[in-house]
């Protein structure tokens, strides 16, 4: 019999809207811990949550936004959270689409993560994956120059699609080049998920591109990013 769901948050509560976020502004929405924090980590479809707690854990000096667009998984992260002490986070219940594209502006963000989004791993569903070209482009958008765009996946085709997705990306530079991606990667905290797929003997893609210096100023990746955005997926 699965629990009932706790709604109550049990301290501060850390979630905020889209529209919070847009009215606000997405500095003033971290009120006083922006100004002693300068830089901006997100971590996109965080799940569970703990790979989320422990980049806080490690760094100290740096804002973090988790966007996530289960309803239970926010919420949960969010009671997690209250108990936590933790002040330097933010968690955005929506879609990781409708964030990047419309809260968070150019040049804001240090270092994006996508830890292992769902593969929808048929043909006719692909258009479902989350790393398409456009949404590439407005994550380069928002990325700082020299911020970090990392992402995950254990589904080798999957890889084969975010290799050719962020390859193809004239505003990032693949920091593994030559290789696409690597099978582990030293000192990176590991999810549930992770240990749970290494034990079945899973094999693991890791993808770290940097934003381009020189290429794709803000205002160009952003006429980029709606170019994109008007064409047919
Ligand atoms: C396979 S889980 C990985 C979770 C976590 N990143 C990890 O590594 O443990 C994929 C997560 O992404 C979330 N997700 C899928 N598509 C999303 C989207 N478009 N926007 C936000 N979250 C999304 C799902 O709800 C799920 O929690």
């Amino acid at each position: 019999m699965s629990r009932a769901l706790k709604y109550d948050i049990p301290g501060p509560d850390w979630r905020i809207t889209p529209e919070e976020i847009k009215e606000k502004g997405l500095r003033e929405s971290f009120s006083r811990s922006s100004e002693e924090h300068v830089s901006l980590v997100v971590d996109l479809g965080f799940g569970r949550g703990e790979f989320l707690l422990a980049l806080v854990q490690q760094d100290p000096d740096t804002l973090f936004l988790g966007v996530e667009y289960s309803f239970k998984r926010v919420l949960k992260m969010a009671r997690l959270l209250a108990r936590s002490g933790l002040t330097r986070i933010l968690l955005c219940d929506a879609t990781a689409e409708a964030v990047v594209g419309a809260c968070l502006p150019d040049a804001s963000v240090r270092e994006f993560y996508v830890n292992f989004p769902d593969p929808w791993p048929k043909k006719r569903h692909h258009r479902r994956r989350m790393l398409q070209s456009a949404f590439v482009a407005q994550i380069v958008r928002c990325l700082e120059t020299s911020g970090v765009f990392n992402v995950a996946t254990d589904h080798r085709g999957y890889a084969e699609w975010i290799d050719e997705v962020l390859s193809r990306e004239p505003g990032l530079e693949n920091l593994y080049a030559p290789d696409g991606w690597r099978d582990s990667v030293e000192g990176r905290p590991t999810t549930s998920y992770e240990l749970e797929w290494r034990a079945e003997g899973r094999s693991f893609h890791f993808f770290r591109y940097r934003r381009q210096v020189g290429v794709e100023g803000p205002v160009s990746a952003r006429d980029r990013a709606a170019e994109l955005d008007s064409q047919p997926s």
